[in-house]
């Protein structure tokens, strides 16, 4: 960690009118003053998910970063780095079966407390490709119309881990969490309503039919995925994302290959959706 740092004024630039930005005039190299560390998080949840550039983060920093926003999780699908658990590796190159991400989610949704948020820095990315898509669910859940709203408001759904996990581990013994969530969650800091449902772990709405439920979530999972809800994010090198994980979705989109993208994740702890 520097010793010494110098701490400008917090600037934020909005990308969209309704979800992202990007954060000027931070080193996040350096240990961030409390002020600082609030004008952050209120950009965060103001605009869901925000994005700095040119941060060579050391694990050291990535780690005291995130513990700014709160505790960090292990994540309860793949393993950490030996040295530092919480950091995950998100890498691809010419032998990559898939990627990570590249169906629409929000993270780890399967938790019985799913992370608050995420932060991603890659430090090697393709030339051009590999970018990052990130869906507000607030404006998805404030564009349905009202006897939608209305119908999905008492309803939950289930969120497993078992199938986005098992095929990456194998058949280790390990097993994977299932959640059961409300469909229409309040933002505990916000206290705005947002959708909560994901085409990579959510897999049944309890209350309907299996057929009813195929096709209420199947509507949904297309609703989520209008471009105007969106905001699309091109890395370079030593880029930050930092998501609100309890109200945004996001898709890695892998049109790279063979080109290498690699870099480092912790995911701050969540609580049980309501
Ligand atoms: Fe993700």
């Amino acid at each position: 960690m520097k010793t010494a740092c110098i701490e400008g004024n917090v600037i934020v630039r909005p990308m969209t009118a309704r979800i992202g930005a990007e954060i000027e005039g931070v080193d996040l190299t350096c240990s961030l003053e409390l002020k600082t560390v609030k004008e952050i998080r209120d950009a965060l949840l103001r605009y869901q998910v925000i994005f700095f550039r040119d941060q060579p983060l050391s694990h050291e920093d990535h780690l005291r970063f995130g513990r700014s926003f709160g505790s960090l999780a292990i994540h309860s699908g793949v393993s950490g780095l030996p040295d530092y658990p919480e950091v995950v590796a998100i890498h691809a190159d010419a032998d990559s079966k898939f990627v990570a991400g590249e169906n629409w989610h929000s993270d780890l949704s399967c938790n019985n407390e799913p992370p608050l948020g995420s932060i991603l820095m890659m430090n090697t990315v393709p030339d051009y490709g590999g970018d990052t898509c990130f869906s507000s669910m607030y404006a998805a859940y404030e564009a349905l119309s009202e006897p939608m709203r209305h119908f999905l408001d008492g309803l939950t759904a289930i969120h497993d881990g078992e199938h986005v996990y098992r095929p990456i581990v194998g058949n280790n013994g390990k097993t994977f969490p299932c959640s059961e969530h409300p469909i229409v969650r309040t933002h505990p800091e916000t206290g705005r309503k947002c959708l909560f449902v994901n085409q990579s772990y959510t897999t049944r709405i309890p209350q309907l039919s299996k057929h009813e439920s195929d096709a209420v979530l199947s509507m949904l999972y297309r609703h989520c995925m209008a471009a105007d809800f969106q905001v699309r994010f091109r890395w370079r090198p030593n880029s930050v994302a930092f998501w609100d994980n309890r109200c945004t979705q996001h898709q890695a989109i892998w049109d790279y290959y063979p080109a290498v993208r690699s870099g480092f994740r912790v995911t701050i702890s969540g609580d049980k959706p309501f």
